[in-house]
């Protein structure tokens, strides 16, 4: 059991520098394109699409470390520097996840292409910025599967 637990941690904490990167990949996709120059391509989607995905990831292994945490009667953050900080992180990274859905839908269904590039950016900016307040910097910043 407690091997599983650090198996999904160490993926948790992994997946946490993928979902950055393809957030700051979104965003440098759909930023240049908010003046209207160029048309929206699938280049523009793709990050914006991979930066949902995974988001989607990152909470399905968080609910896993949740109820492992759980099922081991075990605190989950203890020692965190504030009381409380397992509500912030779940609410924040849940509604992190709910941003870059924003972002894939709205700028599917936007009419046109200057309205997909706004909707894209800005849902993408949203959604990074709880990202990065969602994440307890304190822990290691990179945890493999030995520890
Ligand atoms: C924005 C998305 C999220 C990011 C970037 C993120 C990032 C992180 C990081 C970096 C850690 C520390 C890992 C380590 O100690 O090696 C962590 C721990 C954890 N996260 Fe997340 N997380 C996110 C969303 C969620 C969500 C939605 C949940 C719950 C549904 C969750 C549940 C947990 C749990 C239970 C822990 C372990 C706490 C412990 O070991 O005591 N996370 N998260």
């Amino acid at each position: 059991m407690a091997t599983l637990y650090v198996i999904l941690l160490a993926l948790h904490n992994l997946n946490r520098w993928l979902v950055l990167l393809t957030g700051l990949w979104a965003l440098a996709r759909t930023l240049p394109g908010l003046g209207g120059a160029r048309p929206w391509t699938p280049q523009d989607r793709r990050p914006v699409a991979a930066f949902m995905g995974t988001l989607h990831l990152q909470v399905v292994l968080g609910l896993l470390l949740y109820a492992f945490l759980g099922m081991q009667g075990a605190p989950v953050f203890a020692g965190a520097p504030r009381p409380g900080f397992q509500w912030e992180h779940l609410g924040l990274g849940v509604l992190a996840a709910v941003f870059a859905t924003l972002a894939s839908i709205l700028s599917r269904r936007a009419a046109t292409d200057p309205a997909r590039f706004r909707a894209a950016a800005l849902w993408s900016g949203l959604a990074l910025l709880t990202v990065l307040a969602a994440i307890p910097w304190w822990r290691p910043l990179v945890r493999l599967f030995g520890m």
